[in-house]
């Protein structure tokens, strides 16, 4: 499977729960919101209010992508707001295994991230812990960023790793993926597309969401076939 998750963090925040209803409409697979807490990246962005908010517009799954410092403080609120997917970064706790455990006990799904710079090889003592790995494609802060080149042969060495040792781990790609590179994205090995302004900048958000839905029922059918 090849799953679509638009970011709302291009979306209107005057009117967010009718971007959700739209990309849900439009085939979207998972809701993605970004967290961000002015230290771990300098930005400030949504808290656990608004993915409350979020989970009462929408059945999709919500993922929510940490880009804080303290993660486990963040887990439960995110928990008891509806959060289904819950990723945190390798750069941010120095208890990874620890907080990946507790997002999994809470019956969610765990997920670490990794920012551009940090080498897939930081993950060997949690690849077996989590359901997914994000990779981000730009440093993390701010949507609308140009993806970074070298994420290709990142995201190719860690699916390679991941058949290696037999394990299911989904890749998620996050930071400037548009129409025209997601397919050489796809090709790679990237199993879920994160894509913020590509989606909600466009004239037509739905419109944009069907292609990608459409690029990545391709990609899967070509892996399978
Ligand atoms: C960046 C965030 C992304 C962001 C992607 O720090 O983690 O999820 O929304 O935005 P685009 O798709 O515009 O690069
Ligand atoms: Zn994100």
């Amino acid at each position: 499977m090849k799953l679509i998750a638009p970011s709302i963090l291009s979306a209107d925040f005057s009117d967010i729960g009718r971007a959700v209803e739209l990309a849900e409409q439009a085939g979207a697979d998972l809701i993605h919101v970004d967290i961000m807490d002015g230290h771990f990246v300098p930005n400030l962005t949504l808290g656990p209010q608004l993915v409350a908010a979020v989970r009462k517009r929408t059945r999709l799954p919500i993922d929510v992508h940490l880009m804080v410092e303290n993660p486990r403080a963040f887990v439960p609120p995110f928990h008891e707001a509806g959060a289904d997917w819950i990723s945190l970064h390798v750069e941010a706790t120095a208890h990874l295994h620890k907080d990946l455990t507790m997002i999994r006990d809470l019956g969610r799904k765990p997920g670490v991230a990794l920012n551009p710079g940090t080498p897939i090889q930081t993950l060997r003592e949690v690849l077996g812990t989590v359901d997914f790995i994000l990779l981000m494609s730009v440093n993390p802060g701010w949507g609308g960023q140009s993806f970074i080149p070298r994420t290709l042969d990142k995201i190719r060495e860690l699916k390679a790793w991941l058949r290696k040792e037999r394990l299911e781990a989904a890749v998620q790609v996050d930071g400037g993926l548009k129409l025209d590179n997601l397919e050489e994205t796809f090709r790679a090995g990237m199993d879920i597309a994160v894509a913020g302004s590509a989606i909600f900048e466009a004239p037509d958000p739905a419109g944009t969401i069907r292609e990608m839905k459409r690029m990545a029922a391709l990609a899967a059918a070509d892996k399978d076939g």
